[in-house]
C-alpha cells in the first residue's frame, strides 16, 4: 500500500477536504484510483516502508491537521517498533462500541480492499467482581471478549456526526487489548510493562490516547487508569466511553479537542500478546513513580495526616530505622479473605523487637530498629507510590498489593505470605510477585523477594468461598486455598525481618540467602523448596541451609551497596 500517494494531489485532496461527505466520496471514486488495494492495508510494517512508517499525516493531511485545530499536537506512533502486528484504520468513526471505517482504499464503494480487524475473541477475563478476581465463580473465570466489530460505513447512518464526518488528525486512539483485564497483576505484567518498553522504544509517544480493551459496557480498572496514564497526556477511556453517543460539545480531556470527538483521521488496535518481551518490571514501576512524583510529592503533607488519622503512624525518617509496611486488607475484602489475622501483634512484636530480635552492631548495616505499620493499600494509588518511596519493606499476603514494590527505591524488599495449600511447592503462586522482581532482563535485581509459606494448616483458616463453598464456586483446590486467612508466626517473620536488615539493600547479599534458600522459608523457617528448584539462579550454586543465622553471617561479609542506602536515606525531590 502507498499511503503517502493519495495525498500528493492537492486539488483532488481540497475537493475531498470541501465536501467529505460519503456520498461525495462515492461520487468521486476516480478521486481514488489509481490507488492499489491491498489485502493488508491494516498493517503499515516492514523495511520498505520506511517513509509510511511514521504514522502521522502526510502531505495535504498535515496541512487539514494543522487547520482544523491550530496549535494541537500531531500523535506520533512508528510502526517499524511495532512488536505486535498492530491494525491501522484510517479515516473511522467510532459509534457504540463498532468501529466505522469510511477509508476509501478498503471501502466497498470504492475499492476491493478488506478493512483490517482485530481478533481479540480468544482474549480472556475474569468476571469483575466487588470480591476481586472472577475466578472464584466456576464460570466466571476465563471468558472469552465478545468479536470487535468493524464494518464500513454506508448511507443509512444513524448519527449525523457519521452522516458528515470530521476526522480528527490530532487525536489518535490506540485500542490495547490483553488477556484479564480486571486481575491488576496480570495487567501489570502482561501488558502495562510492555507498554512502557513500547514507548520507551519508540513505538508511540504521550499525544496518544490508550484505550483499554474491556468488554463492552465496562469500565477500565483504577489501577489500569493511573499506570497507563503514565504513558499518555490524554485521558485513558474505554472504548464505550469513547463512543458513547453524545452532543460532540461534551467535554472530554481523552481528545486534544478537549470535546467528544469521534471520528479520526488514523486509529490503532493491538492486540498485547504474553511473550519474552521486555520484562522490565521495576523499571515500569519506576515509570510510574518517576511520572506521578510531581503530584505525590506535593501532597506528601496530606498523605502523612492521612496515615496519623487512619492508622496513628507517623512515618521515622531516621535511616535507622528499617521500615516494613504491611499490605493490611480493608473489611471487605478480609470478609473474602487473605487476612494476617495476628496483624496487630506482629506488628507490636516487630516494633517491641529488643535484643537477639535485632540487627547486630558486629553486621556493620544502618538498622538499629524495625517500625512496622499496616496500610490499606488501593484506596489512593498516589498515596500508595509516595508511600513506597520511603519505606525498606513491605509485607503481604499472595496478592496484586505486592505489585506496589517495583515503585521502591532500588535494594527494596518485598515478604510475599501464603496460605496452607496455597504454597509455591503445590501451585502457581510463583509466577506473580517473585517472577516479577526476579526478571532476567532486570539482572542485577533491584529489588528483593522472600517468601513464608504456611504449611501447618492449623494456621490457616478458610476464605468466604471455601467456607459457604456454593454448587457455582470454583471447584479447584488451589484457588479456594490462596484466600485462606493466616496468622504468620513470629519467628518466620523475624528471620525474614533479620535478613532484609543484613542484606541492606545490597544484591550480592540477597543472592547469597537466595541460594542457600533462606530467603523462602515455611512458618517453622524450614526451606520452602529444595535446592535445584529455584528456576531463576543457577541450579548448581543452589543450596540447603541448615542455619539462618550462619546463611546471614555470610551475607555481611560481602561489600553493602552505599549507593542504594545512601538513594534510600535521601528523600525523592524533583529534578531541577
Ligand atoms: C480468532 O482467533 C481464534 C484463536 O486464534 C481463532 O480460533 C478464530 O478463528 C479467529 N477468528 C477470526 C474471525 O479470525
Ligand atoms: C480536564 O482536565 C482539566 C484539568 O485537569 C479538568 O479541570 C477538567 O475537569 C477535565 N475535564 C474532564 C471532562 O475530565
Ligand atoms: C501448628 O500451629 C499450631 C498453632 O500455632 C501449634 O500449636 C502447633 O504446634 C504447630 N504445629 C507444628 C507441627 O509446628
Ligand atoms: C534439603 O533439606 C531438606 C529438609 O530440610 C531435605 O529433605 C532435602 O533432602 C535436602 N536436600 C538436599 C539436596 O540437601
Amino acid at each position: 500500500m502507498d499511503s503517502a500517494s493519495r495525498f500528493q494531489r492537492p486539488r483532488h485532496f481540497a475537493v475531498w477536504r470541501a465536501c467529505c461527505t460519503l456520498a461525495v466520496l462515492v461520487a468521486s471514486t476516480e478521486l481514488w484510483s489509481p490507488i492499489a488495494a491491498s489485502g493488508d492495508s491494516g498493517h503499515l510494517r516492514g523495511s520498505g516502508q520506511a517513509a509510511n512508517s511514521l504514522l502521522q499525516p502526510h502531505g495535504a493531511a498535515r496541512e487539514l491537521a494543522s487547520e482544523q485545530s491550530a496549535g494541537c499536537p500531531t500523535p506520533m506512533v512508528d510502526m517499524e517498533k511495532d512488536r505486535y502486528q498492530c491494525v491501522v484504520w484510517r479515516k473511522v468513526c467510532v459509534d457504540q462500541n463498532v468501529i466505522v471505517s469510511f477509508d476509501p482504499e478498503v471501502h466497498p464503494k470504492t475499492s476491493m480492499g478488506t478493512i483490517p480487524t482485530l481478533n481479540v475473541t480468544e482474549i480472556m477475563y475474569n468476571i469483575p467482581s466487588k470480591y476481586g478476581i472472577g475466578d472464584r465463580y466456576r464460570k466466571g473465570s476465563a471468558l472469552r471478549f465478545p468479536a470487535l466489530y468493524v464494518r464500513p460505513s454506508n448511507d443509512m447512518e444513524e448519527e449525523p456526526e457519521l452522516q458528515d464526518p470530521h476526522f480528527s488528525s490530532c487525536t489518535l486512539p490506540i485500542l490495547m487489548f490483553a488477556h484479564y483485564p480486571y486481575n491488576a497483576a496480570e495487567t501489570f505484567r502482561y501488558i502495562f510493562e510492555k507498554l512502557v518498553t513500547l514507548q520507551e522504544a519508540g513505538f508511540f509517544d504521550r499525544r496518544v490516547t490508550l484505550v483499554p480493551g474491556v468488554p463492552p459496557g465496562t469500565r477500565v480498572p483504577s489501577y489500569t487508569k493511573f499506570w497507563y496514564g503514565s504513558l499518555s497526556d490524554r485521558d485513558v477511556v474505554s472504548l464505550s466511553e469513547l463512543s458513547a453517543r453524545r452532543p460532540a460539545d461534551t467535554p472530554s480531556n481523552a481528545t486534544w479537542e478537549g470535546r467528544h470527538i469521534r471520528c479520526f483521521e488514523r486509529m490503532m488496535g493491538c492486540r498485547i500478546r504474553y511473550d519474552r518481551y521486555g520484562l522490565r518490571f521495576y523499571n515500569a514501576g519506576q515509570h510510574v513513580a518517576r511520572h506521578y512524583m510531581p503530584q505525590y510529592l506535593s501532597q506528601s503533607a496530606a498523605f502523612e495526616e492521612r496515615l496519623w488519622q487512619t492508622r496513628q503512624v507517623r512515618l521515622p525518617s531516621d535511616p535507622s530505622v528499617f521500615k516494613l509496611v504491611f499490605i493490611s486488607r480493608n473489611a471487605d475484602q478480609s470478609a473474602v479473605g487473605r487476612t494476617i489475622l495476628n496483624e496487630a501483634e506482629l506488628v507490636q512484636r516487630c516494633n517491641e523487637a529488643a535484643g537477639a530480635d535485632l540487627p547486630p552492631a558486629a553486621w556493620g548495616v544502618p538498622y538499629k530498629k524495625f517500625f512496622c505499620f499496616p496500610h490499606t493499600f488501593g484506596e489512593s494509588q498516589l498515596m500508595d507510590v509516595w508511600l513506597m518511596r520511603r519505606v525498606d519493606g513491605v509485607l503481604g499476603m499472595h496478592g496484586a498489593g505486592l505489585t506496589n514494590v517495583l515503585y521502591m527505591k532500588p535494594g527494596g524488599s518485598a515478604v510475599e505470605v501464603r496460605p496452607y495449600g496455597f504454597s509455591g511447592r503445590e501451585s502457581w503462586a510463583n509466577r506473580y510477585a517473585r517472577f516479577k522482581m526476579s526478571s532476567m532482563a532486570e539482572e542485577p535485581w533491584p529489588v528483593f523477594w522472600y517468601g513464608i509459606d504456611t504449611f501447618n494448616a492449623s494456621l490457616s483458616e478458610p476464605g468466604m468461598f471455601e467456607k459457604d463453598d456454593k454448587p457455582h464456586y470454583s471447584k479447584f483446590r488451589v484457588i479456594k486455598a490462596r484466600d485462606r486467612h493466616v496468622r504468620i508466626t513470629w519467628p518466620s517473620l523475624r528471620h525474614q525481618l533479620l535478613n532484609m536488615a543484613a542484606v541492606a539493600r545490597t544484591h550480592d547479599r540477597y543472592m547469597s540467602l537466595r541460594l542457600s534458600g533462606s530467603f523462602y522459608i515455611t512458618d517453622d523457617v524450614q526451606p520452602a523448596e529444595a535446592p535445584g528448584l529455584d528456576p531463576h539462579v543457577n541450579k548448581a550454586r543452589q543450596r540447603n541451609f541448615t542455619d539462618p543465622d550462619a546463611e546471614r553471617q555470610l551475607a555481611v561479609q560481602i561489600p553493602i551497596s552505599q549507593q542504594n542506602l545512601d538513594l534510600a536515606a535521601t528523600p525523592d525531590r524533583l529534578a531541577t
